[in-house]
């Protein structure tokens, strides 16, 4: 992992882990007493995981890895953040539970088999690498026949943001159409510090994805808005763009996927 966007995204999120980040935040005993409502308020997953293996991708943080743990599932979770890794590692222990940390970056998932996953969860983070491409075909190649994909993503819209003007209106300062990473924004509400972020439009979010061999089951968007927030909460921005999309996709059984289909047009 030399890239630069590696390299930076890490140390970001060493430190954010460090500094106690909302996403750094382990899952806690009321979170852990009902551990598949806690992960999925959408009836999303099965009645039970107990045997399943669950990779938790792009998930360090000592959440999503806990409760599945929690839950009965064989976890694997590979994060980019050697610090990240360590809560879920610290939090395991502590509750004498089993999971498996790969310390890896979410497009190169080569040290994991094929076919060995039949659930896979990513919380948001495909805003942290260039080609979401790559991150769909690794879940494709280590997903099981029929299994489930569940992530979560940032809003391309959303992204788009850079500001608020007087009359407190956001500013879409970035070109839809924008290559590359994205410039710093003045507004950080859904963006990380010092973190490398892309925005994937919705032909990347979910056009590949049924092009890397998925089909969409469900799909929604969380809710972020309240009336009440001042100018400048993420709460009153959520009122005027959803910053999240969450999905859920199954995979399609190899001996009934169809070649892909022809690359993403451009315009
Ligand atoms: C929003 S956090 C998600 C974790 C958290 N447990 C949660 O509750 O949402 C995003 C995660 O993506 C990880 N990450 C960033 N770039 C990555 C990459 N290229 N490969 C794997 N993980 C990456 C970060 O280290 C961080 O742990």
């Amino acid at each position: 992992m030399s890239t630069s966007y590696e390299s930076r995204n890490q140390a970001a999120w060493n430190l954010l882990a460090e500094s106690g980040s909302q996403f750094a935040q382990v899952a806690n005993d009321e979170e852990c007493r009902n551990p598949l409502v806690t992960l999925d308020t959408r009836g999303w997953l099965p009645a039970s995981v107990r045997g399943l293996d669950v990779l938790c991708l792009a998930s360090g943080g000592g959440w999503q890895s806990i409760l599945y743990a929690c839950a009965g599932a064989n976890v694997t979770v590979v994060d980019l953040s050697e610090s990240m890794l360590e809560l879920d590692r610290r939090e395991a222990e502590r509750r004498s539970l089993t999971v498996r940390t790969v310390h890896a970056s979410m497009d190169d998932l080569s040290m994991l088999a094929d076919e060995s996953f039949d659930i896979v969860h990513q919380p948001v983070s495909t805003c942290y690498v260039p080609k979401i491409a790559d991150v769909y075909q690794e879940i494709a190649r280590v997903a099981r026949d029929g299994g489930t994909y569940i992530s979560q993503h940032k809003q391309p819209t959303s992204l788009q943001i850079t500001g608020r003007d007087h009359r407190d209106r956001y500013h879409l300062g970035i070109e839809y159409y924008h290559e590359g990473a994205l410039p710093r924004s003045n507004d950080d509400s859904y963006r990380e510090t010092g973190a490398v972020e892309y925005l994937h439009r919705w032909e990347h979010l979910v056009g590949e994805l049924c092009r890397c061999g998925f089909v969409l089951q469900d799909f929604c968007e969380p809710f972020r808005a309240d009336r009440q927030a001042p100018p400048g909460h993420y709460r009153h921005r959520g009122r005027y763009v959803a910053p999240y999309v969450r999905l859920k996709a199954c995979r399609i059984p190899r001996a009934e996927q169809e070649e892909p289909a022809s690359s993403i047009w451009t315009p």
